[in-house]
């Protein structure tokens, strides 16, 4: 994208409509027809929000089936319209909206059909309406729909375990209920030979778990923004040294077709395909119902902006003297009091909180023992330090305690680690990185994530522990004693509402 057609898409909807026709992407019904004479500036107030273009569900599915088919009997291929000719959808704050200008991004990319034996498509896990994620609401939407027998809910690694019972509508019901109740996909990796610990004990109300396949039960990380990725994986086991982003993306789809749709490798064509498609989405909030437009009066919201953002791997390091802490500037032209409205004022304070409000960051393993330093005074961006993205600019990976016994909810498995040198035992219900090291030193590490289009794909952290993003934002007070008073908190979660 170069100076002019972002300059021109600044910060009025006819801009954006003007580059969504660009992109090949505006519906006329959503968006209204480019104006004759092609992109100009829109000096209009800003219109109120689109009617909701889609139900926040996911885009189609077909009604339910006269007679449940069985599980066992092969489901036939179910192929979810793409939604690429719109790009904007309604979620729980307001409006997301996708962007996408490659050659790649039609229909007809196998990103959106089956490569497997099972049915699903990478859309499957990755909707453009839960910002390429899955939701509870839209995994819900879609088990009414088929009485729990879409493509989705297949036993490979939908269910609570490969084994569980699936005939009747109620044994769905108990067998998915991690998909259902969380969108989480259940993971399984073996403890890597040669690992610094032993499984020495396991508790898994699924009864499946064990040494050679342990249940990890994550969310399925949203394939949009990849552009600002320095790792891929919550665990990083699809980041090869060496090879760059797109080898790795390349290799990580080849085997998201062999695990989850149960398929052989597709082609170097296929693959090529798949990720100039993922790599060229650009997905983030555009419509707040409480502040309105995100690209108006002067803010810069939405992936417009976002899409004319250039990453560099390392970039804003926290620890280098020129580290900048104001990793996100969207809002600062609403921290005026005059001329703004007090919802675009309270999003200002939260962006100035994410960049500048002090936390002490204590028993962080892979941060205060990386530095040297058992305190260290940073921000939110001294982790989510990416510029316009949040993700980190290094694969970098810490245990922030969220897979410590104190936080595993009851339907979580528990693995119980023991260190075959020291004897030293963890608890845990996701060893993370350690399962790709084999270090005892990584149990509970996982990526920094980036943090665009979070409305759309509630609940966060890898493993849904966050229903909302106030429950994200008290995890932090309470995790680093930030003492963040009630507004604080209000105002932080407004801002990352509009990510
Ligand atoms: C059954 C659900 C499911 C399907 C189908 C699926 N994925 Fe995923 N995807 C996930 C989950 C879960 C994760 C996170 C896993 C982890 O970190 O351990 C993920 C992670 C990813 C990531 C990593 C993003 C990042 O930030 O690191 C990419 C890229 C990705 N998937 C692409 C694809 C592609 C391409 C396809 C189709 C070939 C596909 N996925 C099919 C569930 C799915
Ligand atoms: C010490 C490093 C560190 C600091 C400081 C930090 N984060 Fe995070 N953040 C992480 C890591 C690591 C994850 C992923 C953890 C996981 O999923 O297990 C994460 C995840 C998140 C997520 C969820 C993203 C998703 O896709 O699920 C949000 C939102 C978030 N952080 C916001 C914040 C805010 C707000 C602050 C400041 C109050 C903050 N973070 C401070 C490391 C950090």
């Amino acid at each position: 994208m170069n100076n002019s057609q972002r300059f021109l898409l600044s910060a009025s909807t006819a801009a954006m409509t003007a580059m969504l026709a660009y992109s090949g992407f505006a519906s006329t019904a959503l968006l209204g027809p480019p104006r004759a004479g092609g992109p100009v500036r829109s000096t209009a107030p800003s219109p109120p929000p689109k009617a909701p273009p889609t139900p926040p569900g996911p885009p189609t599915a077909p009604g339910p089936p006269t007679t449940p088919t069985p599980p066992s009997t092969p489901v036939p291929p179910v192929i979810l319209p793409p939604t690429l000719s719109d790009g904007t959808f309604v979620d729980g704050i307001g409006q997301v909206t996708t962007i996408n200008d490659s050659a790649s991004a039609t229909p007809s990319n196998p990103f959106f059909h089956p490569l497997g034996t099972n049915g699903r498509t990478c859309a499957t896990c990755h909707g453009a309406a839960q910002g390429y994620s899955i939701t509870p609401a839209s995994v819900q939407a879609l088990f009414n729909q088929t009485s729990g027998i879409s493509p989705l809910f297949s036993t490979v690694d939908g269910s609570n375990s490969p084994n569980a019972a699936t005939a009747t509508l109620a044994e769905r019901q108990t067998a998915f209920s991690e998909l259902l109740s969380k969108g989480l996909i259940r993971i399984g990796l073996p403890i890597p030979s040669g690992a610094q610990f032993t499984l020495s004990a396991v508790h898994d109300p699924y009864n499946f778990a064990g040494a050679s396949q342990l249940s990890l039960f994550r969310r399925p990380l949203p394939t949009t923004n990849l552009a600002f990725l320095s790792t891929v994986m919550f665990d990083g086991r699809e980041t090869i040294t060496n090879d760059t982003i797109n080898q790795d993306l390349a290799a990580q789809a080849a085997n998201a077709v062999v695990t989850h749709e149960q398929g052989s490798a597709p082609t170097a064509a296929q693959l090529q395909q798949i990720v100039a498609f993922e790599s060229a989405n650009y997905t983030a909030q555009t419509f707040d119902n409480a502040a309105g437009l995100l690209t108006a009066d002067g803010a810069t919201g939405g992936p417009i902006a976002l899409s004319g953002q250039t990453f560099v791997p390392g970039e804003n390091s926290p620890l280098s003297a020129s580290f900048n802490p104001n990793v996100f500037t969207n809002y600062s032209a609403w921290a005026s009091t005059s001329g703004t409205t007090p919802a675009q004022q309270s999003i200002a304070r939260g962006e100035q909180i994410f960049d500048n409000h002090p936390i002490t960051i204590s028993n962080v393993p892979g941060f205060n023992d990386v530095i040297g330093k058992p305190t260290f005074v940073g921000t939110c961006t001294t982790c989510h330090n990416t510029p316009d993205a949040g993700s980190h600019s290094l694969a970098v990976y810490v245990d922030l305690g969220l897979t410590d016994p104190g936080r595993i909810t009851p339907d979580l498995p528990q693995y119980t680690l023991k260190n075959t040198s020291t004897g030293a035992v963890r608890i845990t219900s996701d060893p993370g990185r350690a399962l790709i090291t084999g270090q005892w030193s990584d149990i509970g590490k996982f990526k920094v994530p980036t943090l665009r289009a979070l409305s759309a794909r509630a609940p966060y952290f890898h493993n849904g522990f966050a229903p909302d993003i106030p429950h994200v934002v008290g995890f932090y007070n309470q995790r680093f004693k930030i003492g963040l008073s009630p507004q604080q908190q209000t105002d932080l979660a407004n801002f990352l509402n509009t990510l």
